[in-house]
């Protein structure tokens, strides 16, 4: 399985995951790419809008086909193909995992994903939203403090990556959204394709939230990893241990 074959890349769209699900129910390939510089209804997960200046993040949606028991991970396939990628871009940096599937730098949001499966139809589109250049005055307020983008100055790294990879991007050098592309497409190739047991395991490795407070709509208590369905576990107040599923709940605090 690859990606990026065929790859349409928009200046201006509305939006890159309803590209992709229009070319999914078109009959699009395995591996087929959307990108666009700009979206101008860019989604985010539980209804949310997503925003990002044009040309300073990767806007990237993918389409996955046939769909197959594996890809029951995908949620949590993506984001461990956007770490992988981000730190083979900026060596030096280490990638979390927020639960489901956001991806963060210390503490801060780098990426985002949202998958829309069509199981009745065999694909799913996976939408990433990774900030690449945006200033930190250019993330909407509400975000200032919790976004952050790869090249961010105010990160350390760019010393070895972690699987001895070589730096695409050099210090100095502008990265652009299409080597961020390519980048992503050979990693998602990879954890797509990866058996369930390995995505848990890379995924409870990059685990982000394990051992902090989280509240949803119905309770909160202490996250403590994640099921074998990728559900996340909480111990409650009270020692009970429930699993949240990412489509019944959002987090209200964590
Ligand atoms: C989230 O964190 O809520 C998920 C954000 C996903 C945003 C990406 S940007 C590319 C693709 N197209 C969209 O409209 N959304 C996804």
């Amino acid at each position: 399985m690859s990606f990026g074959a065929p790859h349409r890349h928009y200046s201006r769209t509305d939006s890159t995951n309803t590209r992709a699900r229009e070319l999914a129910a078109a009959g699009a390939p395995q591996g087929t790419v959307v990108t666009a510089a700009e979206q101008t209804a860019g989604r985010g997960r539980q209804g949310r809008v997503w925003t990002a200046p044009p040309g300073k993040a990767l806007l990237y949606s993918a389409i996955v086909r046939p769909l197959g028991e594996r890809h029951l991970m995908l949620p949590l396939a993506a984001p461990l193909a956007v770490c992988d990628a981000a730190e083979e871009l900026r060596p030096g940096i280490e990638c979390g995992v927020k639960w489901p599937n956001d991806v963060q730098i210390s503490g801060r949001k780098l990426a985002g994903i949202l998958v829309e499966a069509r199981p009745q139809d065999g694909w799913a589109v996976v939408g990433i939203g990774l900030n690449l250049t945006v200033p930190a005055d250019e993330f909407p307020p509400d975000l200032r403090i919790r976004a952050v983008s790869l090249f961010d100055p105010s990160l350390g790294g760019q010393g070895e990556s972690r699987r001895g990879l070589p730096a695409v991007a050099q210090p100095g050098l502008p990265l652009t959204p299409q080597t961020a592309a390519k980048v992503l497409n050979r990693h998602l190739a990879h954890w797509v394709e990866a058996e369930p047991d390995a995505v848990l395991d890379a995924w409870r490795q990059r685990d982000a939230l394990r051992g902090r407070e989280v509240a949803w709509d119905g309770g909160s208590g202490v996250a403590d990893g994640v099921d074998d369905r990728g559900y996340l576990l909480v111990v409650t107040a009270g020692g009970d241990r429930v699993a949240v599923g990412a489509g019944e709940v959002h987090l209200t605090r964590s």
